[in-house]
């Protein structure tokens, strides 16, 4: 038997600090419906956002790790902008499956308010990655990129709390001295389940952009000039959650955010 038959049927392992990621493996499945996955949430661990690069980079290593050797996953995707900052470069080095990351989405900010306001809204620990200022660097035209740190938004997301009022007074106590803006990067995975309520503050004429789509479309070049590429179209691939606390409740919010319209 062709052997690259066979990994191709293997699953893709995306994980997240929590459930953040979540939003990542809904834009995975979008564009390749019949790769199978495992989710892997580290709520027992999260918010990565305010943990040092070494510590973020010792806690994916580990699931790196686990997804290989127990799940023999095909590829990962890191679904974290925090642990793509933080270890991705250093984990490609280290194994040879395909590892895709997830970076804050300035560069289509940039591109289409290239005079324009823009907040990144991401952790402590992304904005102050070298990361994120090179990519700025880089796409840079006569924007405004204002870095706006968010840790708080994690976790009440990590809660299930989308739209509450404590949500809607946080969204206030760190947007408001920066309105009115053009754009808004959600540049942590955990945002997007939030955009609405951001909405609220920002206002609805205000453009968003997230890493997730990116993301998905990355990952399927790279299965497809790897030769990884599930090409049965006979079945919808199964969707696995997996979690580091082993509180039942959060494979059940896990569920219901990736069911949340
Ligand atoms: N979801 C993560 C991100 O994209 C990290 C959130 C956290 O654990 O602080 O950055």
């Amino acid at each position: 038997m062709d052997s690259r038959l066979t990994i191709s049927n293997q699953p893709i392992g995306v994980f997240d600090s929590g459930l953040g990621g979540i939003s990542v493996l809904k834009e995975l499945h979008k564009l390749m419906p019949n790769e199978e996955y495992i989710f892997y949430g580290d709520s027992a661990n999260a918010p990565y956002g305010i943990k040092t690069a070494k510590q973020v980079y010792d806690l994916s290593k580990k699931i790196v790790e686990m997804f290989i050797n127990h799940y023999h996953v095909k590829a990962i995707v890191i679904a974290c902008n925090t642990a793509t900052s933080a270890a991705a470069s250093k984990l490609r080095q280290e194994y040879s499956i395909p590892i895709i990351g997830l970076e804050p989405a300035i560069k289509p900010a940039i591109e289409e308010n290239p005079n324009g306001k823009i907040l990144a809204m991401a952790t402590p620990l992304t904005l102050a990655g070298k990361k994120f200022d090179d990519a700025v660097r880089k796409y840079q035209t006569d924007s405004e990129i204002i870095k706006v740190p968010a840790p708080k938004l994690v976790e009440f997301v990590e809660k299930g709390e989308l739209d509450s009022k404590n949500v809607i007074n946080y969204l206030h106590e760190i947007l408001d001295n920066n309105l009115p803006t053009d754009a808004v990067v959600l540049g942590c995975t955990h945002f997007p389940f939030v955009k609405a309520t951001i909405k609220k503050v920002v206002g609805d004429n205000v453009k968003f952009y997230d890493g997730g789509q990116g993301a998905a479309k990355y990952l399927q070049q790279q299965l497809f000039s790897n030769n990884l590429l599930n090409t049965s179209n006979h079945h919808a691939g199964k969707i696995t959650f997996y979690n580091s606390n082993p509180d039942p409740s959060e494979i059940k919010l896990s569920k219901a955010l990736y069911n949340l319209k």
